[in-house]
């Protein structure tokens, strides 16, 4: 199985990135796991869209031939950074890859309120992009106070681990479906 991770932040240090190598990492038997960069996007440009540069063909070829997609977001401003906004607006135009595509969401944030505010946008969007989401009810993927549950690029929360195993076994049952 092929799964992508479109992670929402650019930080070299990202807690967001480093769940999804949390992420990659412990299910290296069951799937593999790429992790996209977005920094090598250019700003959406309707004027391109038919004509987009290589980075974005490959970029949009790697979530079409992905099995399903793990989008790891932080939260600016109670919403979603404006590059994975951007990501997903490319995703969004002439061949449309996201449409059908089993989609889970997570993020990691160093307040309280842990990506809440973020993700609740981030479904509002999928929800134009036609993907096909995993239920939010006991499936929220939530790291609050990131700085306390990360050590050496890794998520080292056992209680936080354990519940991310149990939502990544139900997003490859239902990728399967
Ligand atoms: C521009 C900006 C806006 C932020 N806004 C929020 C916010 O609304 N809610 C929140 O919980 N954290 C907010 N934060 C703090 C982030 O949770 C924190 O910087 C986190 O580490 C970002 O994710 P990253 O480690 O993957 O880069 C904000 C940080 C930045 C840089």
């Amino acid at each position: 199985m092929k799964i992508v991770a479109i992670v929402g932040s650019l930080r070299k240090d990202s807690y967001n990135k480093q769940l999804a190598a949390t992420i990659q990492e412990r299910n290296m038997e069951r799937f593999d796991l790429e992790i996209l960069d977005l920094s090598v996007l250019p700003h959406y440009n309707q004027d391109e869209e038919n004509n987009p540069s290589e980075a974005v063909v490959d970029f949009k070829r790697k979530v079409k031939e992905a099995d399903g997609v793990i989008i790891v977001t932080p939260e600016y401003n109670w919403s979603i950074p404006g590059v994975l906004k951007n990501a997903l607006d490319w995703l969004s135009r002439v061949d449309k890859v996201l449409i059908g595509k089993p989609v889970m969401t997570a993020g990691a944030a160093t307040g309280l309120a842990g990506t809440l505010r973020a993700q609740l946008h981030l479904r509002q969007i999928l929800t134009a992009l036609q993907v096909k989401l995993l239920s939010p009810v006991g499936n929220e993927i939530l790291v609050n106070q990131a700085g306390t549950k990360f050590a050496d690029g890794k998520l080292t929360d056992e209680a936080t681990i354990n519940f991310i195993d149990d939502v990544v076994d139900r997003f490859v049952k239902f990728i399967s479906e």
